[in-house]
């Protein structure tokens, strides 16, 4: 059987970005079957209406075709002011586009982030939950991925070296590809 295609998507522009670090280390970490391609949100303009109707750009093509080809999508959040961070809940929203056949339409989810804080992006990833719902998408409930006191694991060159944290990241990532499975039963 083929590979489960993951895309992993990290809600931070930042070279050093802690959820960045995350996604890296989930790439390295996947189980056997599962393949995480990385995409940068760098390339994608906010969204507006009027730039969508002339023509998706460039980059916001690449995130729905990068989507729409994927078994499962893997959003890394950080967490603004007890919210989700404009960069990441702007990729949701183009890939919401058209209504109807968007390419979030149906996509099984999950939800990961990292921060320096004791609440690990829990609120963050609450809200990016939220939308979730209104694109139709298949959000795993559990279990969850929290990092906090994300500074302190990972060294200066963004591995991931927390011990606990390597194993919570394998078994969330096994429990994702069980959940992916589920929508694409002839993958994996
Ligand atoms: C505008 C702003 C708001 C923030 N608000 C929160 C917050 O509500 N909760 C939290 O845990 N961390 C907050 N932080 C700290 C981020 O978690 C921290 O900068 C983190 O490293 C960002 O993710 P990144 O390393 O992937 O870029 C905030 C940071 C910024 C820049």
């Amino acid at each position: 059987m083929a590979e489960l295609r993951i895309l992993g998507i990290a809600g931070s522009l930042r070279a050093a970005s802690l959820n960045r670090s995350l996604l890296r280390a989930a790439v390295g970490l996947a189980p056997e079957g599962m393949a995480i391609e990385l995409f940068d949100l760098a390339s994608v303009p906010l969204y507006n209406g009027d730039v969508e109707a002339a023509g998706d750009p460039p980059g916001v093509a690449a995130l729905k075709k990068a989507v729409a080809i994927a078994d499962g999508v893997l959003m890394v959040t950080p967490e603004y002011n007890h919210g989700v961070p404009g960069v990441m809940k702007n990729a949701v929203d183009w890939a919401s586009r058209p209504p109807g056949e968007a390419p979030l339409g149906g996509k099984p989810v999950g939800i990961i982030g990292a921060s320096p804080g004791i609440t690990g992006t829990a609120r963050g990833q609450s809200q990016l939950r939220q939308a979730f719902e209104f694109t139709n998408s298949f959000c795993m409930p559990q279990p969850e991925l929290l990092v906090f006191k994300a500074h302190e694991k990972f060294d200066a060159e963004g591995r991931l070296t927390d011990a606990a944290t390597v194993e919570y990241l394998q078994r969330y990532l096994a429990a994702f590809g069980d959940w992916v499975r589920r929508f694409a039963p002839a993958v994996g």
